[in-house]
């Protein structure tokens, strides 16, 4: 009888704490409870999933070899190991977001649904180690790496303006276009200040914005030149409708410029296309002073564990995603591909000292482009992820009619 007691209440106790664990986990944890198959709708979790959040988990079977440094894309400022670095155990650290997997890169499946289509890329070079990145993971889907070329000729080298890879087998091109802050660049209006060397014109897009009319996919990232020295101290000022306005600061054109760079996407983009704007990625000056005087990160061995120690969100991010938000097209909306907080942690992931052979040796250190492979290779992990959440197929997803 007092043993039959005993059990019950055992019982109640244990299910009661069931209970509350169970609420205690299910707002945070929804997709891990997923894996249990008592939730319904799977693929509404699988829409959810939040890429940004998660942590970097080391993982001795990383990399998986998606390609190596005799990638023959990859400019020479990021082939960090041929520069010196000798210890490439950064390339161990795996993203992790919470609650989900990024699915596994599959170059052929991107290849094969993009087959006959066009993907620019359109932004400053850190845009350009991204496009860099892909086109070496994009090598694996391809049975003869000399049938990728440039449709110019042009090597591939920060110099270039534009650079357009075709891959032959699939008819497609993977481009870049080196449009800093992606605007208009001109000569100052005739009665303007002696003061203006030049202006960037707010209220409109780069010329070779008439060459990303027709692309598929469309990845565009800004803010790194949209500081005070490479504007106002460096006498470019903004302009818009012909007129200079000296007192503008850069965070109100910032602003003004999403306006012009939405307005133009709206008008111009293919209702088929799928538009990326990815967010700003982190800088690492932090040891011993800004990038020009003296600052470095050659000593960080291993990414950052200490959450308070990250910069809080650029306000380039909010801007963005808050324009990103508001565009919706045919029936596709636009995407913030939100990668700083991930690559926040990467103080590890910079060239650092090892620069591009020729490099003199007081020249400052590059903490702001990363490594290859590297960090940018899970930027493009995500935007397949993305893609592939999308139904991303150029060839099948014109949208219907009717
Ligand atoms: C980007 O992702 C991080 C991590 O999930 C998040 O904290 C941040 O709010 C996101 N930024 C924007 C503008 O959505
Ligand atoms: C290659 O793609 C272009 C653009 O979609 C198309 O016009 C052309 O016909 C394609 N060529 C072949 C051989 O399929
Ligand atoms: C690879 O492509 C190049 C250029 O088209 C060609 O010269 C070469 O023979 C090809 N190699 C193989 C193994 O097919
Ligand atoms: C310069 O010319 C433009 C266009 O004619 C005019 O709108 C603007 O007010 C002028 N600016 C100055 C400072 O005179
Ligand atoms: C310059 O821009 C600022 C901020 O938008 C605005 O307040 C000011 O009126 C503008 N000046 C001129 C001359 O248009
Ligand atoms: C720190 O920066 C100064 C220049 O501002 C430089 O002279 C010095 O060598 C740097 N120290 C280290 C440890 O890099
Ligand atoms: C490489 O760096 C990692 C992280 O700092 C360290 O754990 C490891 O021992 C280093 N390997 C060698 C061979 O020095």
């Amino acid at each position: 009888m007092k043993r039959e007691t005993t059990y019950a209440l055992s019982f109640l106790v244990l299910l009661l704490f069931s209970i509350l664990l169970f609420n205690f986990v299910y707002p945070f944890d929804r997709q891990l409870l997923s894996r249990f198959a008592f939730l319904p709708h799977k693929s509404t979790l699988f829409r959810a999933c939040d890429y940004s959040n998660g942590h970097w988990v080391l993982d001795e079977t990383y990399p998986r070899q998606l390609y190596d440094e005799n990638c023959p894309f990859l400019d020479p400022g990021f082939r960090c190991h041929q520069n010196g670095r000798k210890n490439v155990s950064f390339r161990k650290w795996r993203w992790q977001p919470h609650g989900c997997d990024i699915p596994r890169f599959n170059a052929r499946d991107i290849l094969e649904k993009n087959r006959n289509g066009r993907i620019v890329f359109a932004g400053d070079s850190v845009g350009r180690n991204q496009w860099e990145s892909l086109l070496c993971m994009l090598t694996k889907g391809v049975s003869n790496v000399s049938e990728i070329y440039e449709v110019n000729g042009s090597p591939i080298s920060k110099h270039k303006g534009y650079l357009a890879m075709r891959f032959k087998e699939y008819n497609t091109t993977v481009e870049y276009y080196r449009v800093p802050f992606l605007c208009r660049i001109g000569r100052p209006p005739l009665n303007s200040s002696n003061h203006v060397r030049s202006t960037i014109r707010l209220d409109e897009l780069h010329w070779y914005s008439n060459k990303w009319v027709g692309a598929n996919v469309l990845i565009f990232n800004s803010g790194h030149w949209w500081n005070q020295d490479k504007t106002i101290k460096s006498s470019i000022y903004f302009q818009e409708g012909g007129k200079v306005n000296m007192t503008m600061n850069v965070k109100e054109a910032f602003t003004r410029f999403l306006q012009t760079w939405k307005s133009w996407a709206l008008h111009n983009l293919d209702p088929g296309s799928f538009v990326f704007f990815r967010s700003y990625s982190s800088v690492h000056f932090r040891q011993n002073g800004t990038w020009d005087d003296g600052g470095h990160c050659h000593k960080e061995k291993q990414p950052e564990n200490d959450p308070t120690k990250l910069e809080t969100e650029p306000y380039y991010n909010i801007f963005i995603s808050d324009v990103v938000k508001e565009m919706q097209y045919g029936n596709r909306k636009a995407h913030f591909l939100n990668i700083t907080y991930l690559s926040e942690f990467r103080i590890d992931g910079h060239p650092s000292k090892y620069r591009e052979p020729g490099t003199p040796p007081n020249a400052p250190q590059d903490c702001s482009h990363w490594c290859l492979p590297g960090v940018p290779d899970t930027w493009n992990e995500l935007l397949y992820a993305q893609l592939l959440s999308e139904k991303f197929d150029i060839n099948k997803n014109f949208p219907e009619r009717g």
